[in-house]
């Protein structure tokens, strides 16, 4: 750096310091107020926005793939280009490398020019770093390649720099329509990249998570009914399940009721996190948790232990929001329908058996076109039909069907309560409308008496 250029600086530097402002305090002081304020907005989306919760860890599920936060997915992509053994290098020394080249920045580089055309290296080769790190970005974000990426980067980049380097004989217009350009073609590739991701993420089931106990015994109360309504009854008041040894005879087994103060009393939370994990094997029950062979996650065995505290534990009181019951009530002269009361009943008290996977029957309940038409009877229930099998075997009468004789519904002995049994039959008499809508439009139309 020559002597007088050095002056030239200096003296700039003095001027500017007269009508400047300082450091200290001025400029601490604005800092201050930025930086309060970014945090009272980040207080505000923490609290009010929130980030959107996975299920609990479960080392058990093997399909979990981690990925990490998309200002990472380079880091992430770039270390496919490293061998196992190597990783390390990908994932530490050279990222270290990096960051320590640029803290270690005004070291080294004494170039005192800022302007661009001056500092061709330098910026040249953070433009070959970054142009890598959001082509590797865009890489394992989309399904755009890493060639595509690349040269859709250097596009917009060059578009940019043409725009940006001032010369004589370029008009002002021209400039601002490449400026233009090149932002647009960034919005372009960062929607594209935001749409492609959001498709890729839109294929994975999202799991559904709770977080007050309210969710929790509704998740929970759905999950009891699919899985253990069929050995414990609806009400965990037991019955009786068939068990076949391992010579092939079939013996009639009592399953006795969980329901009881005996049982909250005496298990803590643990140990029916326990039981439901590792089944009963010597006493019929299978195991449920990932673990151990069965098809229930840590955070839905879970929500089945507070299902069944708050139900049947007395000392365990229920909040206020959860309390309503799952099953609405019927008014006078309401016309149920499939969507609000029919399909709440069925869930709690048949689609434990009457669902996809049953080998011990094709009547398939958990949705209105199946239960219409399904089964090996069908149609099991018939608008308008007061003899339709299902209000028969709800009923307490058998059946006897085209397969052999059709048992009482629900076979455990305990027939369903009077009101919902008065539900189907209402139900059947109205025309067994799907929707609400459908419903109420019904509910009205009947002539007031
Ligand atoms: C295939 C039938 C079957 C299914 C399905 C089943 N269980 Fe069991 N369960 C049993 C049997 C049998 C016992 C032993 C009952 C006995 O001792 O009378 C039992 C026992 C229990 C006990 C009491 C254990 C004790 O010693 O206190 C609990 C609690 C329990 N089951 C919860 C559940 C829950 C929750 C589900 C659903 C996730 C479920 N079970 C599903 C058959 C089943
Ligand atoms: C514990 C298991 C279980 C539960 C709970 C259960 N079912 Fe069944 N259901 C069966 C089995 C098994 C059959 C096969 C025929 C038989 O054994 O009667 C059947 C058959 C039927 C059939 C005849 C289907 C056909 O096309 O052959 C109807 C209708 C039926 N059930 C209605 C109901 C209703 C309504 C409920 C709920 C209130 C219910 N079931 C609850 C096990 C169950």
């Amino acid at each position: 750096m020559n002597e007088e250029y050095k002056n030239k600086v200096n003296k700039k530097y003095e001027k500017n310091l007269q009508k400047g402002e300082r450091f200290w305090p001025d400029s601490i002081y604005k800092d201050l107020l930025i930086s309060f304020a970014i945090f009272i907005l980040l207080i505000g989306l923490a609290s009010f926005v929130g980030v959107h919760p996975e299920p609990k860890v479960d080392p058990t599920d093997a399909t979990y793939v981690p990925r990490p936060e998309w200002y990472f997915l380079f880091l992430f992509e770039f270390l496919k280009y490293f061998p196992g053994e190597l990783e390390w290098v990908g994932a530490t020394v050279i990222p270290g490398i990096l960051v320590a080249a640029l803290l270690l920045l005004p070291f080294y580089d004494k170039n005192p020019y800022r302007f661009y055309t001056k500092r061709t290296f330098a910026l040249g080769l953070m433009s070959f770093i970054v142009g890598g790190m959001v082509t590797l970005t865009i890489k394992a974000a989309t399904v755009i390649t890493g060639p595509m990426a690349l040269a859709l980067f250097a596009l917009v980049w060059g578009t940019l720099f043409f725009a940006l380097h001032k010369r004589p004989e370029q008009k002002t217009a021209t400039r601002k329509s490449l400026l233009w350009l090149a932002t647009i073609g960034i919005f372009a590739i960062i929607g594209t990249a935001y749409v492609q991701t959001a498709a890729l993420a839109g294929d994975e089931e999202e799991a559904v998570v709770a977080n007050t106990i309210a969710e929790k015994m509704a998740l929970g109360q759905d999950l009891y009914s699919l899985q253990c309504v069929e050995c414990h009854g609806a009400d965990g008041e037991g019955g009786t399940i068939t068990v076949t040894a391992a010579d092939g005879t079939e013996e009639l087994l009592p399953v006795k009721a969980i329901n009881t103060k005996d049982e909250m009393y005496t298990r803590n939370d643990e140990t029916l996190y326990n039981i439901i994990a590792y089944g009963q094997p010597s006493l019929g029950m299978t195991p449920f948790g990932g673990a151990y062979g069965g098809e229930l996650s840590t955070s839905e065995i879970e929500y089945i232990v507070t299902y069944l505290r708050y139900t049947w534990d007395d000392r365990a009181e229920v909040p206020a929001d959860a309390v309503s019951s799952s099953i609405p009530a019927l008014a006078e002269g309401e016309v149920p329908s499939y969507e609000v009361h029919i399909s709440a009943v069925t869930k709690r008290y048949c689609v434990s058996c009457h669902r996809e996977g049953k080998e011990n029957n094709n009547y398939i309940m958990d949705n209105y076109e199946d239960l219409l038409n399904g089964g090996d009877n069908a149609p099991n229930i018939v608008a308008g039909d007061m003899n339709s099998i299902l209000l028969q075997v709800i009923q307490g009468n058998e059946v006897n069907g085209q397969t052999g004789l059709i048992h009482v519904m629900p076979p455990s002995g305990k027939p369903l309560k009077d009101e919902y049994i008065d539900m189907f039959i209402r139900w059947v008499e109205a025309g067994m409308p799907n929707t609400a809508a459908d419903a109420a439009a019904l509910s009205t139309a009947a002539p007031a008496e």
